[in-house]
Protein backbone atom coordinates (compact mmCIF):
# COMPACT_ATOMS: atom_id res chain seq x y z
CA UNK A 1 0.00 0.00 0.00
CA UNK A 2 1.35 3.38 -0.92
CA UNK A 3 0.16 6.40 0.14
CA UNK A 4 -0.14 9.65 -2.22
CA UNK A 5 -1.11 13.06 -0.94
CA UNK A 6 -2.69 14.63 -4.51
CA UNK A 7 -3.39 18.50 -3.72
CA UNK A 8 -6.45 19.60 -5.75
CA UNK A 9 -6.01 23.03 -6.82
CA UNK A 10 -9.47 24.15 -6.27
CA UNK A 11 -11.21 27.66 -4.24
CA UNK A 12 -8.94 29.18 -2.76
CA UNK A 13 -6.06 26.55 -3.13
CA UNK A 14 -2.90 25.05 -3.21
CA UNK A 15 -1.31 23.00 0.46
CA UNK A 16 1.08 25.76 0.57
CA UNK A 17 -1.53 28.10 1.05
CA UNK A 18 -3.28 26.15 3.21
CA UNK A 19 -6.50 25.23 0.88
CA UNK A 20 -8.32 22.30 -0.37
CA UNK A 21 -6.15 19.04 -0.29
CA UNK A 22 -7.45 15.75 -0.74
CA UNK A 23 -5.63 13.05 0.50
CA UNK A 24 -6.11 9.78 -1.12
CA UNK A 25 -5.12 6.64 -0.15
CA UNK A 26 -4.44 4.01 -3.09
CA UNK A 27 -3.04 0.75 -3.95
CA UNK A 28 0.00 2.01 -5.94
CA UNK A 29 -1.06 -0.79 -8.67
CA UNK A 30 -3.66 1.63 -9.36
CA UNK A 31 -1.49 4.75 -9.92
CA UNK A 32 0.78 4.49 -13.36
CA UNK A 33 3.46 7.21 -12.81
CA UNK A 34 1.13 9.91 -15.08
CA UNK A 35 -1.31 10.08 -12.21
CA UNK A 36 -0.53 13.68 -12.13
CA UNK A 37 -1.79 14.41 -15.66
CA UNK A 38 -5.37 13.27 -13.97
CA UNK A 39 -5.57 16.64 -11.72
CA UNK A 40 -7.88 19.00 -13.15
CA UNK A 41 -7.05 20.76 -16.09
CA UNK A 42 -9.14 23.39 -16.07
CA UNK A 43 -8.27 24.96 -12.76
CA UNK A 44 -4.60 24.99 -13.66
CA UNK A 45 -5.93 26.71 -16.77
CA UNK A 46 -7.51 29.01 -14.66
CA UNK A 47 -4.71 30.07 -12.57
CA UNK A 48 -2.38 30.20 -15.75
CA UNK A 49 -4.89 32.55 -16.95
CA UNK A 50 -4.43 34.95 -13.86
CA UNK A 51 -0.69 34.24 -13.88
CA UNK A 52 -1.10 35.98 -17.41
CA UNK A 53 -3.17 38.76 -16.23
CA UNK A 54 -0.51 40.10 -13.54
CA UNK A 55 1.95 39.86 -16.36
CA UNK A 56 -0.07 42.28 -18.52
CA UNK A 57 -0.86 44.60 -15.86
CA UNK A 58 0.09 48.17 -16.30
CA UNK A 59 -0.09 51.31 -14.00
CA UNK A 60 -1.91 51.15 -10.98
CA UNK A 61 -3.25 48.16 -11.83
CA UNK A 62 0.24 46.34 -11.76
CA UNK A 63 0.15 44.43 -7.89
CA UNK A 64 2.29 46.02 -5.79
CA UNK A 65 4.12 43.12 -4.98
CA UNK A 66 4.92 42.48 -8.38
CA UNK A 67 8.58 44.49 -8.14
CA UNK A 68 9.69 45.00 -12.02
CA UNK A 69 12.20 47.84 -11.32
CA UNK A 70 14.94 46.55 -9.27
CA UNK A 71 18.62 48.21 -10.12
CA UNK A 72 22.20 46.31 -9.58
CA UNK A 73 22.92 46.81 -6.07
CA UNK A 74 19.49 44.76 -5.73
CA UNK A 75 20.79 42.34 -8.03
CA UNK A 76 24.38 42.28 -5.98
CA UNK A 77 22.59 42.15 -2.31
CA UNK A 78 20.09 39.42 -3.49
CA UNK A 79 22.41 37.13 -5.34
CA UNK A 80 24.55 34.46 -4.51
CA UNK A 81 28.39 36.00 -3.29
CA UNK A 82 30.22 35.97 -5.91
CA UNK A 83 27.80 37.59 -8.64
CA UNK A 84 29.19 41.39 -8.61
CA UNK A 85 33.03 40.48 -9.03
CA UNK A 86 32.01 37.86 -11.79
CA UNK A 87 30.21 40.45 -13.65
CA UNK A 88 32.35 43.41 -12.97
CA UNK A 89 35.26 40.65 -14.97
CA UNK A 90 33.12 40.71 -18.20
CA UNK A 91 35.14 42.29 -21.00
CA UNK A 92 33.29 43.41 -24.13
CA UNK A 93 32.92 40.59 -26.50
CA UNK A 94 31.28 38.60 -23.48
CA UNK A 95 27.44 38.38 -22.95
CA UNK A 96 25.23 38.68 -20.05
CA UNK A 97 21.54 37.18 -20.35
CA UNK A 98 19.26 38.59 -17.63
CA UNK A 99 15.99 36.68 -17.73
CA UNK A 100 12.97 37.92 -16.10
CA UNK A 101 14.37 41.69 -16.52
CA UNK A 102 11.56 43.60 -15.65
CA UNK A 103 12.43 47.19 -16.86
CA UNK A 104 15.62 46.19 -17.76
CA UNK A 105 17.04 48.59 -15.10
CA UNK A 106 19.87 46.54 -13.45
CA UNK A 107 21.24 46.48 -16.88
CA UNK A 108 20.86 49.96 -17.43
CA UNK A 109 22.73 50.46 -13.60
CA UNK A 110 25.33 48.33 -15.29
CA UNK A 111 26.26 50.60 -18.02
CA UNK A 112 25.51 54.07 -16.19
CA UNK A 113 26.08 53.70 -12.45
CA UNK A 114 24.44 56.51 -11.25
CA UNK A 115 26.63 56.92 -7.74
CA UNK A 116 29.90 55.69 -7.42
CA UNK A 117 29.47 54.27 -3.53
CA UNK A 118 26.73 52.48 -4.91
CA UNK A 119 27.19 48.09 -4.74
CA UNK A 120 26.33 48.73 -8.71
CA UNK A 121 29.37 50.41 -9.25
CA UNK A 122 31.52 47.38 -8.02
CA UNK A 123 29.71 45.39 -10.39
CA UNK A 124 29.81 47.39 -13.27
CA UNK A 125 34.15 46.51 -13.88
CA UNK A 126 36.55 49.16 -14.69
CA UNK A 127 35.46 49.78 -18.21
CA UNK A 128 34.29 47.22 -20.73
CA UNK A 129 31.43 46.30 -20.48
CA UNK A 130 30.03 42.89 -21.53
CA UNK A 131 27.06 42.77 -23.88
CA UNK A 132 23.70 42.63 -22.44
CA UNK A 133 20.27 40.84 -22.84
CA UNK A 134 17.09 41.92 -21.22
CA UNK A 135 14.02 38.99 -21.45
CA UNK A 136 11.00 39.55 -20.20
CA UNK A 137 7.24 38.17 -20.88
CA UNK A 138 5.86 41.74 -21.10
CA UNK A 139 7.22 44.65 -22.51
CA UNK A 140 8.38 46.78 -19.45
CA UNK A 141 10.97 48.69 -21.59
CA UNK A 142 10.92 52.87 -20.31
CA UNK A 143 12.14 55.90 -21.73
CA UNK A 144 15.40 55.76 -20.39
CA UNK A 145 15.70 52.40 -21.51
CA UNK A 146 15.28 53.46 -25.05
CA UNK A 147 17.62 56.54 -24.52
CA UNK A 148 20.62 54.37 -23.56
CA UNK A 149 19.54 51.73 -26.03
CA UNK A 150 20.18 54.42 -28.65
CA UNK A 151 23.19 55.68 -27.45
CA UNK A 152 24.88 52.41 -27.31
CA UNK A 153 23.64 50.64 -30.42
CA UNK A 154 21.67 47.70 -29.91
CA UNK A 155 24.71 44.89 -30.29
CA UNK A 156 25.69 46.67 -26.76
CA UNK A 157 21.90 46.24 -25.12
CA UNK A 158 18.95 44.25 -26.27
CA UNK A 159 15.71 43.91 -24.66
CA UNK A 160 13.81 40.65 -25.66
CA UNK A 161 9.67 40.36 -24.90
CA UNK A 162 6.79 38.78 -25.68
CA UNK A 163 7.71 35.42 -25.24
CA UNK A 164 9.15 33.19 -22.17
CA UNK A 165 12.52 31.16 -21.91
CA UNK A 166 11.65 28.34 -23.27
CA UNK A 167 10.09 29.63 -27.03
CA UNK A 168 13.56 30.95 -28.01
CA UNK A 169 15.82 28.87 -30.17
CA UNK A 170 19.78 28.72 -29.75
CA UNK A 171 20.12 30.43 -32.57
CA UNK A 172 17.75 33.71 -31.42
CA UNK A 173 20.40 33.56 -28.47
CA UNK A 174 23.31 32.62 -28.56
CA UNK A 175 25.81 31.66 -25.56
CA UNK A 176 26.53 33.54 -22.52
CA UNK A 177 29.04 33.68 -19.79
CA UNK A 178 26.27 35.54 -17.34
CA UNK A 179 23.12 34.76 -16.90
CA UNK A 180 20.96 35.95 -13.89
CA UNK A 181 17.40 35.67 -12.65
CA UNK A 182 16.04 37.51 -10.00
CA UNK A 183 12.25 36.89 -9.31
CA UNK A 184 11.86 36.13 -12.96
CA UNK A 185 11.47 33.16 -14.76
CA UNK A 186 13.16 30.53 -12.12
CA UNK A 187 10.57 31.54 -9.59
CA UNK A 188 7.46 32.06 -12.04
CA UNK A 189 7.58 29.22 -14.49
CA UNK A 190 5.27 26.21 -14.57
CA UNK A 191 7.91 24.23 -16.43
CA UNK A 192 10.71 24.20 -14.40
CA UNK A 193 12.89 21.44 -15.29
CA UNK A 194 12.62 22.52 -19.03
CA UNK A 195 13.80 26.23 -17.30
CA UNK A 196 16.74 25.34 -16.22
CA UNK A 197 17.68 23.08 -18.69
CA UNK A 198 17.25 25.36 -21.21
CA UNK A 199 19.09 28.03 -18.89
CA UNK A 200 22.37 25.30 -19.09
CA UNK A 201 21.98 25.05 -22.63
CA UNK A 202 22.64 28.49 -23.23
CA UNK A 203 25.91 28.76 -20.72
CA UNK A 204 29.54 28.60 -21.91
CA UNK A 205 31.29 25.80 -20.05
CA UNK A 206 32.68 27.57 -17.29
CA UNK A 207 30.11 30.59 -17.38
CA UNK A 208 27.41 30.59 -14.07
CA UNK A 209 23.62 31.09 -13.61
CA UNK A 210 23.25 33.18 -10.61
CA UNK A 211 19.56 33.46 -9.01
CA UNK A 212 16.94 32.59 -5.97
CA UNK A 213 14.21 30.90 -4.78
CA UNK A 214 12.36 32.26 -2.51
CA UNK A 215 9.45 30.18 0.19
CA UNK A 216 11.25 26.99 -0.22
CA UNK A 217 12.60 23.96 2.22
CA UNK A 218 16.07 24.84 2.72
CA UNK A 219 18.94 22.81 2.07
CA UNK A 220 20.77 23.54 5.22
CA UNK A 221 17.92 24.66 7.44
CA UNK A 222 15.04 24.01 9.90
CA UNK A 223 11.83 24.42 8.96
CA UNK A 224 9.98 27.05 11.22
CA UNK A 225 6.66 26.66 12.03
CA UNK A 226 3.96 28.84 9.60
CA UNK A 227 5.92 29.24 6.94
CA UNK A 228 3.69 29.81 3.38
CA UNK A 229 5.99 27.82 0.85
CA UNK A 230 5.84 28.86 -2.47
CA UNK A 231 7.99 25.73 -5.01
CA UNK A 232 7.97 22.28 -3.02
CA UNK A 233 8.86 19.51 -4.88
CA UNK A 234 8.72 15.88 -4.23
CA UNK A 235 10.22 12.63 -5.61
CA UNK A 236 8.31 10.04 -7.70
CA UNK A 237 7.14 8.54 -4.69
CA UNK A 238 5.53 11.83 -3.21
CA UNK A 239 8.38 12.25 -0.53
CA UNK A 240 9.66 15.44 -0.08
CA UNK A 241 12.76 16.65 -2.13
CA UNK A 242 14.52 19.92 -1.63
CA UNK A 243 15.46 22.52 -4.73
CA UNK A 244 19.10 22.36 -3.88
CA UNK A 245 19.19 18.40 -3.67
CA UNK A 246 17.53 18.35 -7.17
CA UNK A 247 19.50 20.34 -9.05
CA UNK A 248 22.74 18.90 -7.39
CA UNK A 249 21.54 15.44 -9.72
CA UNK A 250 22.10 17.82 -13.20
CA UNK A 251 25.35 16.44 -14.71
CA UNK A 252 28.34 18.77 -15.62
CA UNK A 253 27.06 21.51 -13.38
CA UNK A 254 28.31 22.90 -10.14
CA UNK A 255 25.47 23.80 -7.89
CA UNK A 256 26.03 26.22 -4.63
CA UNK A 257 23.36 26.55 -2.29
CA UNK A 258 23.23 29.45 0.20
CA UNK A 259 20.07 29.47 2.88
CA UNK A 260 18.80 32.03 4.18
CA UNK A 261 16.54 30.98 7.30
CA UNK A 262 16.10 34.45 8.51
CA UNK A 263 14.83 36.07 5.40
CA UNK A 264 10.67 37.01 5.46
CA UNK A 265 10.48 33.78 3.26
CA UNK A 266 13.12 30.84 3.94
CA UNK A 267 15.12 31.45 0.58
CA UNK A 268 18.08 29.75 -1.49
CA UNK A 269 20.58 31.64 -2.90
CA UNK A 270 21.54 29.49 -6.11
CA UNK A 271 25.01 29.58 -7.83
CA UNK A 272 24.87 26.93 -11.45
CA UNK A 273 28.50 26.84 -12.73
CA UNK A 274 28.45 24.68 -16.24
CA UNK A 275 31.57 22.78 -16.07
CA UNK A 276 31.03 20.55 -18.82
CA UNK A 277 28.98 20.51 -22.36
CA UNK A 278 26.97 17.32 -21.20
CA UNK A 279 24.38 18.98 -19.00
CA UNK A 280 21.43 16.39 -18.29
CA UNK A 281 18.59 18.08 -15.01
CA UNK A 282 16.47 15.50 -13.72
CA UNK A 283 13.11 15.80 -15.19
CA UNK A 284 9.40 16.81 -13.38
CA UNK A 285 6.91 17.82 -13.59
CA UNK A 286 4.13 20.48 -12.41
CA UNK A 287 1.54 18.95 -9.74
CA UNK A 288 0.11 21.98 -8.50
CA UNK A 289 -0.18 25.64 -9.65
CA UNK A 290 -1.80 28.83 -8.42
CA UNK A 291 -1.16 31.97 -9.99
CA UNK A 292 0.67 34.80 -7.65
CA UNK A 293 3.95 37.04 -7.09
CA UNK A 294 5.23 35.02 -7.22
CA UNK A 295 2.94 32.19 -7.76
CA UNK A 296 3.00 29.16 -5.83
CA UNK A 297 3.70 25.55 -7.54
CA UNK A 298 4.45 22.11 -6.92
CA UNK A 299 6.20 19.57 -8.51
CA UNK A 300 7.25 16.17 -9.21
CA UNK A 301 10.17 14.52 -10.00
CA UNK A 302 9.92 12.06 -12.80
CA UNK A 303 11.82 9.07 -10.53
C1 LIG B 1 8.67 40.26 -10.68
S1 LIG B 1 9.37 40.66 -12.26
C2 LIG B 1 11.09 40.79 -11.78
C3 LIG B 1 11.80 41.84 -12.60
C4 LIG B 1 13.25 42.16 -12.22
N1 LIG B 1 14.11 41.00 -12.25
C5 LIG B 1 13.29 42.81 -10.89
O1 LIG B 1 13.78 42.18 -9.92
O2 LIG B 1 12.82 43.95 -10.77
C6 LIG B 1 9.25 39.10 -13.11
C7 LIG B 1 9.85 39.08 -14.50
O3 LIG B 1 10.02 37.72 -14.91
C8 LIG B 1 9.54 37.57 -16.24
N2 LIG B 1 9.31 36.15 -16.47
C9 LIG B 1 8.56 35.29 -15.76
N3 LIG B 1 8.61 34.07 -16.30
C10 LIG B 1 9.45 34.13 -17.37
C11 LIG B 1 9.91 33.19 -18.34
N4 LIG B 1 9.55 31.92 -18.29
N5 LIG B 1 10.74 33.63 -19.32
C12 LIG B 1 11.12 34.94 -19.36
N6 LIG B 1 10.72 35.87 -18.48
C13 LIG B 1 9.89 35.47 -17.49
C14 LIG B 1 8.37 38.52 -16.28
O4 LIG B 1 7.95 38.78 -17.57
C15 LIG B 1 8.99 39.73 -15.57
O5 LIG B 1 9.80 40.46 -16.44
Amino acid sequence: MRSVKLSVIGGKPTAARGAVVIVIVVQSLGLGAGWTQELPQPRTDEEIAKQEKIYRSRGADVPRGYVTGRGLSDYAELLPAGFCDALGRLGSSDRWLDIGAGSGQAILDYYAPKDDEAAGKKCAGASDKARAVAMSIEDRRTDAWQQQAEQLGDDRIRYLSGKRLREYSPEELGKFQIITDVFGGFSYTEHLFQFVDKVLSLLEVGGNFYTLVPGVHLEHGKDKLGILYLTELEDAAGRPEKVCSWLKKTTCAQVTCESKGDWKRPTELIKIQKVCSDTSVPRMKLVEFEAGYPPSRRFQLDQ
